[in-house]
């Protein structure tokens, strides 16, 4: 692992192995480890970027997070910072909510998309509401009944038993989150826009991963998403919730090497 002291803060960040660079974006609430059964096969033939986002995991955030392009904006810091102008974005749920403010800022440093277990659509009213009392509880409680909450909608409910040390290990990565980072994702992912709109303008090679048991991201909604843009393909994870690489790695690679190399 590397860090990068940046104007955004310190990035902590795996970049590992030769070849065209894939950066992986991890989802709310988790750090890098989210990849842990990605990092050494993708980077027999990928240059592996792997950060935790500013607030999040081993890095540091300087600034408040007002809207989630501020993370779009942080991303594009690194790649100036590691010199990289392209790269396959692989974005997991809010990761993948940053690939879409990536596309619409940033669309001349994409390659390709991949998006995760994630959807185009904005936050309902009530969803929002959820979002604010929950960021308002995190500042005034803590995080433990917020983490167990998370891991039990995060893995398919036949992981939660199957994958006993696996759910701990993402409770553990939730708990070590920064409050503040975690209060304020959730503010911003509140306001964010509706991109729907935006996807049949994608015309980057596109992927869309879904889990077959994934029920904070319904694999129906992303199969509807993988319909609009028009160089996208659609797979759907056997038997993953929502953090389908973890909770099927081998599904998964297979899913992502075959769109790479096939690009
Ligand atoms: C995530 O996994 O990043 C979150 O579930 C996204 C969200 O809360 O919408």
């Amino acid at each position: 692992m590397k860090t990068a002291e940046l104007e955004c803060g310190s990035i902590y960040y795996h970049d590992f192995g030769q070849g065209e660079p894939i950066l992986l974006v991890h989802g709310f609430p988790l750090d890098h480890t989210q990849w842990k059964h990605q990092l050494e096969t993708l980077s027999k033939s990928f240059r592996v970027i792997a950060p935790d986002l500013a607030g999040f995991g081993g890095s540091v955030r300087l600034k408040p997070l007002e809207t989630l392009k501020i993370f779009a904006d942080e991303l594009i810091e690194l790649l100036d910072e590691l010199n990289l102008p392209k790269v396959h974005f692989c974005g997991l749920s809010m990761g993948g909510y940053i690939g879409w403010q990536f596309w619409k800022h940033y669309a001349s440093r994409l390659s390709s998309l991949i998006a995760c277990n994630t959807r185009a659509a904005a936050d309902s009213e009530t969803v929002a509401r959820a979002r604010r009392v929950t960021a308002h509880n995190v500042r005034h409680e803590g995080l433990d009944k917020f983490a167990n909450d998370m891991v039990s909608k995060l893995f398919a409910p036949e992981h939660l038993k199957q994958m006993a040390s696996q759910v701990e290990e993402v409770r553990q990565v939730i708990l070590n989150t920064n409050v503040e980072t975690v209060a304020q994702s959730l503010e911003a992912m509140a306001i964010r826009p509706d991109a729907t709109s935006w996807l049949s303008a994608i015309e980057n090679p596109m992927l869309f991963i879904a889990g077959s048991e994934d029920g904070v991201t319904p694999a129906k909604e992303m199969k509807d998403n993988a319909a609009l843009p028009p160089n996208a393909r659609y797979v759907e994870i056997d038997g993953a919730g929502h953090l389908s690489p973890l909770e099927n790695p081998a599904e998964f690679n297979e899913a992502v090497l075959a769109f790479l190399t096939e690009l």
